[in-house]
């Protein structure tokens, strides 16, 4: 334990001085008034939207197109801002109020309310962001009926055991979410050329490296106090939310491209052609989990055979 806390000081020394809220300074406004639709500066990912690749859409007009690309970032920036507070922030809770059984030394309680800081200023600034993305499109509708879905599956994680293990499951979807969000955000941001935005994903992964590197301590420290039938619950938790996290994000396809003129059956057909592979399923779920999937394996979690068993049945190790 004191080798993982030695290096977890050393590693996190800068937090203060680098952590957004405390020393951004960024409004991250879009500043919509100002985007001019004929220049529009193309502030959504370009390559972002994988569903755009299908020969069906080719045809599509390049605001069509931009439609898509905006309406997948309010996609992104809707379930950050649930994540944050609804999944994040309960686990720091939990941690700093020191609701779990396991003992943790004092600075990983104080450090989890950084955490809940750092995460209710993300919650905010997305949320922020997304109310000017449905403005800039004049988008009224309520959107949950195409997001709730995800968060659906987060919450039947682990279904399959005693309720009493349920604190397991969102333990699993928040290490596993925090150690993928820094590989995610920084793919997303490859071709960012909106500065807002290019400035939104910045300060976010600075402050998702951190937490990255706490959650990654706290796994070192927790995993060795469970009993056997706890490891194996959250070790197939961990897998399950790997499933759910890294799966494709396609749910506001439903949303947007139906909005220009496709109907549902027809997207469906779309999402199957394009994401119903290995490469969307398993490769690239396994690319975004490598580093969750090196801490696993360094603790120890595969010598359990039907944790290993999980992870190989889903094509993860
Ligand atoms: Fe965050
Ligand atoms: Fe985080």
């Amino acid at each position: 334990m004191n080798q993982v806390l030695e290096l977890y000081l050393k590693t996190k020394k800068d937090w203060d001085k680098k952590s957004s809220v405390r020393s951004s300074g960024e409004s991250y406004d879009l500043n919509i008034n100002k985007i001019d639709p004929k220049k529009d500066p193309d502030w959504h990912v370009s390559n972002y939207s994988g569903i755009l690749q299908h020969e069906k859409l080719s045809s599509l007009t390049e605001e069509q197109k931009k439609f898509v690309r905006g309406t997948q970032l309010l996609e992104f920036v809707i379930k950050t801002t649930k994540f944050e507070i609804d999944y994040v922030n309960v686990v720091a809770n939990n941690l700093a109020l020191g609701k779990y059984y396991f003992k943790l030394p004092e600075v990983l309680k104080l450090d989890a309310l950084k955490i809940y800081t750092d995460e209710g200023f993300h919650a905010h600034f997305s949320l922020q962001m997304s109310d000017q993305i449905k403005k800039y499109y004049k988008i009224d509708d309520d959107l949950s009926p195409y997001l709730d879905g995800f968060f659906e599956k987060l919450n039947n994680l682990g279904n399959r055991f005693d309720k009493n293990y349920k604190y397991l499951s969102l333990i699993a979807a928040v290490i596993v979410s925090e150690s993928m969000i820094v590989q995610d955000i920084s793919n997303e941001m490859k071709d960012v050329v909106y500065e807002p935005i290019r400035a939104m994903f910045k300060d976010h992964m600075i402050d998702e490296a951190f937490h990255a590197n706490y959650f990654g301590t706290l796994f070192k420290i927790i995993w060795p106090q469970l009993l056997e039938k706890e490891k194996e619950i959250l070790g197939i938790n961990l897998c399950e939310a790997m499933k759910v996290l890294g799966a494709p994000r396609v749910d506001i396809y439903y949303y947007s491209l139906p909005k220009i003129g496709f109907d549902k059956k027809i997207v469906s057909k779309f999402i199957s052609d394009i994401y119903d592979n290995s490469e969307w399923n398993q490769n690239k779920i396994k690319k975004r989990m490598s580093n969750i999937l090196k801490l696993l394996n360094s603790c120890g979690v595969f010598e359990i055979s039907s944790v290993k068993k999980e992870f190989s049945n889903q094509g993860l190790i």
